[in-house]
Order: structure tokens, then sequence, then C-alpha cells
């Protein structure tokens, strides 16, 4: 099990990470790319420190890197698109705006997106005004709940809406950030899911891979500016999934696409 850092989180806590929230900027800068309604999520912050960046980054890195994005949350739009669920539940959902578009389409099933209280309450209040000025209705069957996803009590907070054993949990983006002592304790989490509610995780991991020079130390300056760090904890997929099965799940499967690591367990 290799433990290398990608960056330089001083200020990472022990559990939870409320530093985190501006990632989800970041996301939503990059989506905005491919649809215009996330620019209601960047703040002139991100926008000073994107900037900066892009002065100082090779276009084509970049591009790669906006490219590895949008393929990542594709993915996770096309597990959404192709699984059968009662309730999806997003962890670390950022303002990622795929349960809120999800319900305006899809009537019959619940979506809940969770994230630490800070993003929940500025999403709500985005997600208004983009009502307002769209001029549609906030969906009923789409929810914002407030749930740090290390902390102890995720299985109450979230057992009481949940409906039907058709359940799908998803992290996009959110893993990487965790520590491997995290990492485990999500886990845990999610394994008490599984076992009460039935249904599936969808993730994706970091790996490690040989990444260029210039994205290392791209990484390390973003890591400065955001006070963030990722950690690369596994080697491969089948690192991953041996330590999935170690912590006592009986199936999970693995697969890359476009160098990404993607995992589902149930
Ligand atoms: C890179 S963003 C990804 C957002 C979104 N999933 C997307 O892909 O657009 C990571 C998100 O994880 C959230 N996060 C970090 N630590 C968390 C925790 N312990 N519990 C819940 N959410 C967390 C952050 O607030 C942030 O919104």
């Amino acid at each position: 099990m290799v433990l290398v850092d990608e960056g330089l989180g001083i200020y990472n806590r022990i559990m939870g990470n409320i530093n985190i929230s501006i990632t989800a900027e970041f996301t939503s800068l990059i989506k905005a790319q491919e649809y215009s309604r996330y620019i209601y999520f960047v703040s002139t912050k991100s926008r000073k420190i994107y900037s900066l960046v892009s002065k100082i980054a090779p276009s084509s890195l970049m591009d790669h890197i906006f490219k590895s994005r949008i393929q990542l949350s594709q993915e996770f739009d096309d597990f959404v698109k192709n699984t059968q669920f009662n309730c999806a539940v997003e962890f670390g959902c950022g303002y990622s705006l795929r349960g809120f578009e999800y319900c305006l389409k899809n009537k019959d099933n619940m979506y809940i997106d969770t994230d630490c209280e800070d993003v929940v309450k500025n999403k709500k209040e985005i997600l208004e005004k983009i009502c307002v000025d769209t001029g549609i209705d906030f969906p009923k069957n789409y929810m914002l709940l407030a749930v740090d996803a290390l902390e102890d009590n995720v299985y109450e907070k979230l057992s009481s809406y949940i409906v039907g054993d058709k359940n799908i949990f998803l992290a996009e983006g959110l893993t990487p950030y965790f520590s491997f002592e995290q990492y485990s304790h999500f886990i845990e989490n999610i394994k008490q899911l599984l076992k009460l509610r039935g249904g599936v995780f969808f993730s994706q991991e970091n790996h490690r891979k040989d990444n260029s020079f210039g994205y290392k130390l791209l990484r390390k300056f973003v890591a400065i500016m955001t006070r963030n760090k990722s950690y690369v904890k596994f080697m491969d997929g089948n690192e991953l999934k041996t330590f999935i099965k170690d912590k006592g799940f009986e199936s999970v499967s693995i697969y890359y696409k476009n160098d990404i690591l993607f995992y589902k367990i149930n």
C-alpha cells in the first residue's frame, strides 16, 4: 500500500475538510465550458486563481486537465442514466447540477445531494436563484442535506429519506482528497449504508501515474493556493479492490476509462 502525497495540505483536518469546498468551485469552472449554468457557482476568488494558473501553465496541460475532469463527470452521468434506482445519494456533491437536472426531468425518484453545511447552504440559494431566473419550479424530489461524509452519523442522517432498496450512492471527486485513514472511515460508512439500505456505491480514486513534471508542479501550486491536498492511496485498481474486499464487501468491480480508475461496490 503506497501513501504518496500529491500536495502540501498543511491545513488538512483529521476529520472533514471544509477547505475542499473551493474545489467545488473549480469543478464548476471546468464544467461551465460544457454547460453555462455552472458559472453561477464560480466566485471572484476562484476566477482570480484560475486566471493566475492559466497564465503560468501551458494551455495544452490546462486542456488535458479540463478534458479529463469532464470525462470523469460524464462517467457518473452515464452511471446514473443507465442504472435503475429509487433513490440516489451523492456525497460531496459540491455544485454539481446532476441531481437537480435529473429531478427536473424525472419526477418519480428521489435525488439527495449532500455536502458540508456551507456548500449546501450556498448551493440552495443559488439553485433558487436559477429557478427564479429561468422560470422553473424547484423540483420536489430533489433534496440538499448537510452531511459530513466522515462523521459517524451518516446513516442516521440519511436513513429516513431513503426509500426502497434500489439505491445508488455516488462520490465524484471526493475521496481523492481523503487521507488513507479518512478513506477507511468513509468506506465503513458506506458499508453500513449498503448493509442496511442495499444498492450500489459508485466512485473513482486516484492511482499511481507517471504524470509530467509540469502537471505535478501545477498540482502543488493549486494545492498551496487552495490550501488543499489530494492523495494517491493505492498503486492501482487491484490494490484498491483488495483493500475494499478486506473491509468485508463481497462484490467490488473496477475498471479504467481514459486512465481514470472507477469502481462499484454492492
Ligand atoms: C472536488 S469537489 C467535487 C464536487 C462535485 N462532486 C463535482 O464533482 O462537481 C469536492 C467536494 O467534496 C466536499 N467535501 C469535502 N470533504 C467532505 C466531507 N467530509 N463530507 C462531505 N463533503 C465533503 C467539498 O465541500 C466539495 O464540495
